[in-house]
């Protein structure tokens, strides 16, 4: 029998959409998955891909139907789940046999998972998915990491399997080891940034604005088709139009408003503070969707302190509405900047040598964050791959300028009507912070060097770094 070109462990939804995904491109496929039931059931409903599948019910049996070197996609929960799946399959592989992490792991436990196999013989690829089960099956974005040889034995399989943006394809090596899983962590990062911004400019407009549900809606499709096209606002305005069957309401209105997360985000943010990069939208993103989880909490202060008044809506309704889609965009940009920063900090850090154009690249189509915006960050970063920050490309600094008023405008109308902003208001003093030549960090420099002798820099060079403090500790420096 002719081998398969691949293997998958694990067909939950992720796995089977993934495994008939490569099979409807032409390549046969060997799966498995612990319960042979599952195997038995995903390959009766497989139809015509039958024939490029071949459904194993031992490990021994999938290994063997694979064409070596083998690749061998592990789609199961991400953690412990892992390292265990790994160990069982290890006695069956042979030298130059690659694993692969397809889960959204933890880049720290992926360049482990990689150095553990350094001796063996074996390899491993950490590979970030993005797209949910739609993309998964249709066309994800798959960011990889691991050696460059394991790329190439994979590469035709994940081309063919992508997403394409004008034909071209949405994956692509990133660097070793940890490199794709990183950029997916990040990618996850910026998916928080830009939703909780879509959330708090909704609120905006329900709480502020006292429109409906199905007229948000209305406003996200007219949005979808300018500036600010892409999926998070297409998807938006489809659940804002969506009703619940059992009350009749709007669905968005009956749901809980208690975000749920997996780690991701978290993990962003635990990594631009490891990296000394200043990632405050995505920060603001995490700590909104830990607000939301205090629910009974925020219902007791409410009670304490109940609601301000909504300040008065600006008379020109229109253009209130025009300056809230411009300034979605410019804390958009804000959010975009800070996470490329990081990648940047951490391609350093762990040279990887991340290609920024890549990667904005194959995030236009597949994923969670595609959008239009993305195909103009890849033309940013083509033009200037070494940019320190997006916010500072001729085009990106242009749309800043733009929109940098209505974002004003729109934090300070939310600031006097108690509506919480915190990522929209973060891009915002970001942007202040970033592009102030002067700013107060001096008197912070003159409290650390008096209470800790910690010393500072003049700004005349002068080669004197205490402060004639009195009594401070900096006279026993
Ligand atoms: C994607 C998504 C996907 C998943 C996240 C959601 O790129 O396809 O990001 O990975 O939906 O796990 O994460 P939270 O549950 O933390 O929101």
């Amino acid at each position: 029998m002719e081998q398969a070109e691949i293997g998958l462990i694990g067909l939950g939804v992720m796995g089977s959409n993934l495994s008939l995904n490569i099979a409807e491109k032409g390549n046969k496929i060997a799966v498995f998955n612990r319960s042979p039931e599952a195997t038995r059931k995903f390959y009766a409903e497989a139809g015509e891909l039958q024939g490029q599948l071949i459904p194993c019910e031992t490990l021994e049996e999938f290994v063997a139907a694979i064409r070596p070197p083998r690749p061998i996609i592990i789609m199961i929960k991400a953690g412990d789940p892992v390292d265990q799946q790994m160990e069982l399959l290890k006695p069956y592989l042979s030298a130059g046999d690659i694993m692969i992490d397809a889960g959204n792991a933890n880049f720290r436990d992926t360049m482990r998972r990689f150095d553990n196999l350094k001796d063996s013989g074996l390899t491993f690829i950490g590979m970030g998915v993005s797209g949910g089960e739609e993309g998964a099956r249709h066309g994800p974005s798959i960011m990889v990491g691991g050696t460059e040889d394991s790329w190439k034995r994979v590469e035709k399989v994940l081309t063919s399997i992508s997403a394409k943006f004008n034909d071209e394809p949405c994956v692509a090596w990133l660097g070793e080891n940890g490199a794709g899983h990183f950029v997916k962590t990040i990618h996850n990062g910026i998916e928080y940034a830009d939703m909780q911004m879509i959330a708090e400019i909704y609120g905006i407009l329900r709480d502020g604005l006292g429109m409906s549900a199905t007229e948000i809606g209305g406003v996200f499709g007219k949005w979808n088709e300018g500036r600010l096209n892409s999926y998070l606002i297409e998807i938006s305005q489809t659940v804002l139009t969506a009703a619940d069957p059992i009350s009749g309401k709007p669905m968005v209105d009956v749901i809980v408003d208690a975000a749920g997360q997996k780690g991701t985000g978290k993990w962003s943010v635990i990594e631009a503070q490891n990296m000394g990069v200043a990632a405050t939208a995505i920060e603001a993103a995490v700590a909104g969707r830990v607000l939301s989880s205090q629910r009974t909490e925020r219902l007791a202060a409410e009670k304490i302190f109940g609601l301000p008044k909504v300040a008065e809506a600006p008379k020109d309704r229109a253009a209130f509405i025009a300056d809230l889609e411009s300034a979605l965009l410019a804390a958009k940009i804000a959010a975009y900047a800070q996470g490329f920063a990081v990648m940047s900090a951490a391609s350093a850090e762990y040279n990887w040598n991340l290609p920024m154009p890549t990667i904005a690249k194959i995030w236009r189509a597949g994923c969670i964050i595609r959008s239009a915006f993305l195909d103009e960050i890849t033309s940013a970063f083509t033009k200037d791959p070494h940019v320190p920050n997006l916010i500072v490309t001729p085009a990106f600094a242009q749309m800043v300028k733009d929109t940098d008023a209505p974002l004003r405008r729109v934090v300070s109308y939310a600031a006097l009507s108690g509506l919480p902003v915190p990522a929209l208001s973060s891009a915002l003093s970001y942007f202040d912070a970033y592009r102030r030549g002067r700013g107060t960090a001096n008197l912070i420099q003159a409290q650390r060097d008096f209470f800790g002798a910690h010393g500072f820099d003049r700004l005349d060079g002068v080669d004197k770094h205490h402060g004639p403090w009195g009594s401070g500790l900096s006279e026993f420096a």
